[in-house]
Formats: C-alpha cells, sequence, structure tokens
C-alpha cells in the first residue's frame, strides 16, 4: 500500500463491530441454550475464525451481513477435524477454556505466527481444574481433552492478560465451585465479564479501591440463556483515526457508536497529557458496554502542555495501552520531548514482536530510536521521512504505521499490508474517506 501525506483529516466515520467484544458475543452465545443475535459483529478476520470453529462444534451460525445469529441446542460436539484459529490468540486461548469443559477431546492450530505463540499461560491452570493439553513445548497445536466437571481454582495471573483471565472464567463455568481470578499486575479488558453478566450469568467482581488489583469470580456449574447483543465500534480500530487526526493541525473528526470501555481507554486519557483536544459526547450503556462519540481537533503543537520532558509509559498502564503502544511510539516522535515506553515486554509475543517492528519501521523513517528488552525511548520529535516499510504480517504495524505515513514528509510503501483485515479489512478505504491532502 501507497500513503501519501496527508493535510489533515476531516469528517465523521463509524467503525465496525468491537473485535474482543465480538469475540465474546459468540463465545458466550453458543453456550447458551436457544437463539442468540449478534448485531454489528466485527469484519476482522479473527472473528471470523472463532465463528468458523464454533461450526466445527456443532453450533449453527446464520452469518447476515454484519449480523450474525447462534443457534445451540444442547451442548458442543466433538469436531471431525482441527479448529483452525487463523492467525487469533484471543480465539485459540477463550476457545481453550471452554474445550476444558467439554466430554470430548479436540485440537486447536493457527497460522505460523499464531504456532509460535505461548500458551503455557493458559495450560497450567486448566491443568489444575483437571484438563489434560498436549502441546509443542507450550506452543500450538494444543489438544484439548476435556473434563467434566472441572476442578474450581483460585488462580493469580502470573501475566496481565485479559485472554487468560477470559479462558478461566469461560472454564469456571464448567467447574463445580467457584473458580476466583485475582489481577495484581495490571487490570486487563472486562469484556468477558460483563457479557457473561449480560447473559445472565452470576459473575463477582471485587476491586481494590486504589483499582491497582482486582478479583473477579464466577460459581460453576452455569446455565446460561441465548440473549441479544449489539457490539459497539472498535476502539482500538478508532485509535489510529484520533492519533491521526490529534497530530494533524486543522483537523476535526467525530467517531460515533464507539465502545468507551474504561479498560479500553487510556489511549485518550494519555493522548490528553500531551495536549490533544478530545470531547466524549452521547455517553450511554449498550448491552452493558458503555458507548458514545468521540471528537477530536488536530493541535499545532502536540506535546505543548509537556515541559520538554520525555513522557514515561510503564507499569499498569503500558499494560492497560498494550495494543496501542506501536501507535504511541509514533506519536512520540511528534512530541518535544520524546517518548519512553518501558515494562511493555509482552509486546513482543504477539502477533509478530512489536518493539522490533516498531523500532525498525521507525528508523526506515528517521527517527532516532532505542530498543530495550521491555520497550524503547524515542529521544525528540522527528521530521518523519516517507519510507519503505514492513507490516512483519501485524495488523496493528500495518495501521501505525499508515498514520506514520500520513505525517511524513514524502510518500511512503506498507508491504503486506493486506494483513489490516485481521482487525479491520475496510482501514485503508475508511482512512481515505477523512484524510485531505
Ligand atoms: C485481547 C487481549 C489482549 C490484546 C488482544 C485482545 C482480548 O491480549 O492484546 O489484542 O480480547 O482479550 P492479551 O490477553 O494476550 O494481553
Amino acid at each position: 500500500m501507497k500513503i501519501s501525506p496527508a493535510r489533515r483529516i476531516k469528517g465523521k466515520v463509524r467503525l465496525p463491530g468491537d473485535k474482543s467484544i465480538s469475540h465474546r458475543a459468540v463465545l458466550v452465545a453458543a453456550l447458551a441454550n436457544g437463539e442468540s443475535h449478534v448485531q454489528n459483529f466485527s469484519t476482522s478476520q479473527d472473528c471470523a475464525s472463532t465463528l468458523a470453529c464454533l461450526r466445527e462444534l456443532g453450533v449453527s451460525i446464520e452469518r447476515k451481513g454484519n449480523d450474525v445469529c447462534v443457534a445451540v441446542n444442547g451442548s458442543l460436539r466433538a469436531p471431525a477435524k482441527s479448529l483452525d484459529c487463523g492467525n487469533s490468540g484471543s480465539t485459540m486461548r477463550m476457545l481453550a477454556g471452554i474445550l476444558a469443559g467439554q466430554d470430548f477431546a479436540a485440537t486447536l492450530t493457527g497460522d505460523n505466527s499464531l504456532q509460535s505463540r505461548p500458551m503455557k499461560r493458559i495450560i497450567e491452570p486448566l491443568e489444575m481444574m483437571g484438563a489434560r493439553v498436549v502441546s509443542q513445548q507450550g506452543r500450538p497445536p494444543l489438544r484439548i481433552e476435556g473434563h467434566r466437571p472441572l476442578e474450581p481454582i483460585t488462580y493469580e495471573l502470573p501475566v496481565a492478560s485479559a485472554q487468560v483471565k477470559t479462558c478461566l472464567l469461560l472454564a469456571g463455568l464448567f467447574a463445580n465451585g467457584r473458580t476466583e481470578i485475582r489481577e495484581t499486575l495490571g487490570i486487563t479488558r472486562d469484556h468477558t465479564e460483563r457479557m457473561l453478566q449480560w447473559f445472565g450469568a452470576p459473575i463477582e467482581i471485587v476491586q481494590t479501591r486504589e483499582k491497582r488489583s482486582s478479583t473477579c469470580a464466577v460459581v460453576g456449574p452455569v446455565g446460561l440463556a441465548a440473549h441479544g447483543v449489539r457490539v459497539p465500534g472498535d476502539f482500538s480500530s478508532a485509535t489510529f483515526f484520533i492519533a491521526a487526526a490529534a497530530l494533524l493541525p486543522g483537523s476535526e473528526l467525530e467517531i460515533e457508536a464507539v465502545g468507551l470501555n474504561p479498560t479500553r481507554t487510556q489511549f485518550l486519557a494519555t493522548l490528553r497529557s500531551l495536549g490533544a483536544k478530545i470531547e466524549i459526547t452521547a455517553t450511554r450503556e449498550d448491552c452493558n458496554e458503555p458507548v458514545g462519540t468521540v471528537r477530536i481537533q488536530g493541535t499545532d503543537s502536540p506535546g505543548e502542555m509537556q515541559d520538554g520532558s520525555a513522557i514515561t509509559i510503564e507499569g499498569q498502564v503500558a499494560a492497560r495501552l498494550i495494543d496501542e503502544l506501536p501507535l504511541l511510539a509514533v506519536v512520540g516522535t511528534q512530541t518535544p520531548g520524546g517518548l519512553v515506553i518501558r515494562d511493555a515486554r509482552e509486546l513482543r509475543l504477539k502477533e509478530t514482536d512489536r518493539i522490533a517492528a516498531t523500532v525498525k519501521n521507525l528508523r526506515a523513517m528517521g527517527a532516532q530510536v532505542e530498543e530495550y528488552e521491555d520497550g524503547l525511548a524515542i529521544a525528540r520529535r522527528a521530521r518523519l521521512q516517507g519510507a519503505r516499510l514492513d507490516s512483519y504480517g501485524d495488523h496493528r504495524i500495518a495501521m501505525a504505521f499508515s498514520v506514520a505515513a500520513l505525517l511524513a514528509e514524502g510518500d511512503s510503501e506498507i508491504f503486506g499490508s493486506e494483513c489490516v483485515a485481521i482487525s479491520f479489512p475496510e482501514f485503508f478505504d475508511c482512512l481515505e474517506s477523512v484524510v485531505e491532502r
């Protein structure tokens, strides 16, 4: 994909359904007796992988455009072949929790990127609950031999991961007793807790007062009844538009009906601390998730509220920004004091090594970047130069560097840009609809 610099961003966009919430909507619907209708289901390839796996498990799925009808009559059935999760770590880790509680065995596999991702984080607790998981030294394919009922456990997450939390909450639905999950390294997105509550499951949530740790629990076995879900626009997809509009002077952009779950929106707070003009209106709850409109105005001098020193993203804030860190690094090249990211080792374990990919692409554009094992540092504001960039097959890298290309001097080319379809197939069309040159 060739991308020319932009003058500003102007207009209104409405984004496809949130990927994280869509996965959860159909996974939970697949456990609920009856017919559940999911509106504004994500158009991502990742969520299509979840639907394909559920079909293989005997769930009836009818998809008309962005609406999906999930019908379940009784229980899941043993699949005739391996379940292909494609590129989707969420599909594999969340489905593993459900499979652990079945009375059959199933194998989860995926593409080359997914086959290299760490699964010990779910294997260990699922085995504590009584399932057996055969892996390739902690990596996929995973053969899951379910056990019914599972043993409830109390478990402190060793990594801040919503996928692991979800895996265990879903397994907890099939346990006899109380499964409790503690998050002490950072409170991750809570869409599963909200979705399960929406479907009528009694989920307990206790947060410490200063919100540095949280515990959620489910007492199984839990029977769920079918329910309708409307999925809000994807906040993570919105961040690319928000950053571009905030950084291009004269921009005015409105994003309607986007998910504003506070466990996802740290990016707004961070951009505001850099002086971005962001307004939120029309907030409401829809299907147990906060939704609203985000309005962004471009600033002439991003970082004007900074005192010239670098801002540092670390600790729990880094965990809350995990999907936005490559984009934030791009933003960091436009702030006077630069930007430091630490405590983000998890980024190396995503669809690609996102620290290495970000550093290489930023250097190709002329930014001065130092790479750390757990992050990176951008020394100071850089005039980005158009360059040949690589997506490394990672959707968020492709989209973050599309934003960088809009800010650059001269044209850029992004190789492997088609991978944006993993989360947001309409990304380039949607971007072009609001870019002014
Ligand atoms: C997700 C959780 C995060 C995130 C991923 C989606 C989810 O992964 O990076 O894009 O929907 O639960 P981890 O749980 O591995 O941090």
